[in-house]
């Protein structure tokens, strides 16, 4: 069998990174990963590793010929917190700063479905993508940008290529469980050496979590060995908050607390921008389901066509250095 190409936007990321462990484990499959910063640790770690890397930018259209060229498949991600936090994002007056975040977001992946619908050797398109908000909360809540933007850029995918869009599948990732190791409100010692949790949202509420840089790769290479127009709700396990701190605790032997914050407490903390889409986007999860409930081409991961060998939560608490992470 002649060696089919994958570009993986990302690669430098989680999920993209997971998508390149996969696939370099794969002698079919050579990897080709983009970066904008060929010079980056990150970048030159990869090329020691046997991925081709190629230096593009989905702001710039023109790059992405030469970086999908002879593309078989094709995973696309784009970086919504990236695009907030750029000094250089141009704004708009009377928009706030989330909104032109989604816009550009949307540019970014408009520009990289218009080049994978002139990449004449690709057989198969995975974008990561997230329920559209506005939509399934029928106009409800209007200002979950990170959700809309690539919820966007999918539905003009679909409008525009249609035969694009007949090798297409969706990755629609679950919350990571890395904000137990890298958000501001991971898990700390209180002074009884109890290890206290913080819940932004309503405790009772069933989340699907995903352990991004291990799990993106497997799903992603299911949805390339499965028929296209698969819409994946990616995740490991379906847990409440204080589920995941009962695994925790059972785990790790340690005693533990979940305080539930009130959302002015924790709003408060955010740019008043995000904090309205923060407030929104828990209320989705909460009325509308984080994947949209009422979305009927959603798939869960055991209907997958190709198996994906289920890791739960417990695996992933089990093999991280708790007394560090909690420590810093
Ligand atoms: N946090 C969650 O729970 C969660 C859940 C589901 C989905 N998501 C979504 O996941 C996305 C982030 O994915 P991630 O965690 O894999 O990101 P990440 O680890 O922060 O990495 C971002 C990647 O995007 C690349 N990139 C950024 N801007 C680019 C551009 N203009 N052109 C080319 N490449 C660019 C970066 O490459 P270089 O820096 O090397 O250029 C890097 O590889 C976000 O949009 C977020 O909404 C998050």
């Amino acid at each position: 069998m002649s060696e089919k190409l994958i570009v993986v936007l990302g690669a430098t990321g989680n999920q993209g990174g997971s998508v390149v462990t996969t696939f370099l484990e794969d002698a079919a499959w050579k990897v080709r990963g983009i970066t904008r910063n060929k010079a980056s640790a990150k970048a030159q770690s990869l090329e020691a590793r046997g991925v081709h890397v190629v230096e593009a930018d989905m702001s710039r259209p023109t790059d992405l010929k030469a970086a999908f060229d002879g593309a078989s498949a094709i995973f696309a991600v784009s970086d919504f917190m990236g695009i907030y936090f750029d000094p250089a994002l141009q704004t708009t007056p009377g928009k706030d700063r989330n909104e032109c975040a989604a816009e550009q977001e949307a540019r970014q992946l408009k520009n990289v479905i218009d080049q994978a619908a002139k990449t004449p050797t690709l057989e198969r398109f995975v974008l990561s993508s997230l329920s559209n908000v506005a939509k399934w909360s029928k106009g409800k809540y209007t200002h979950v940008y990170h959700f809309d933007g690539k919820a966007n850029a999918e539905a003009y995918g679909r409008d525009q290529y249609p035969e694009l869009w007949s090798k297409t599948s969706i990755f629609q990732g679950g919350l990571y469980l890395d904000i137990y190791k890298t958000q501001k409100d991971r898990p700390s010692k209180t002074a009884d050496g109890k290890v206290q949790f913080l819940c932004l949202w309503n405790s009772d509420m069933k989340i699907p979590w995903l352990a991004a840089a291990e799990d993106t790769g497997p799903f992603v290479q299911a949805l390339v060995h499965s028929d296209p127009g698969t819409s994946l709700l990616a995740y490991r396990e379906w847990a409440t908050m204080p589920e995941v701190v009962a695994i925790f605790a059972r785990i790790t032997g340690l005693q533990c607390t979940v305080k539930v914050l009130p959302t002015e407490e924790w709003a408060a903390a955010f740019p008043p921008d995000l904090a309205v889409e923060m407030v929104e986007f828990f209320k989705y999860w909460d009325e509308f389901g984080f994947e949209a409930q009422d979305d009927p081409p959603v798939v869960h991961p055991n209907k997958l066509q190709t198996v994906v060998q289920s890791r739960g939560i417990a695996e992933w608490i089990g093999k991280q250095d708790w007394p560090t992470i909690l420590e810093t």
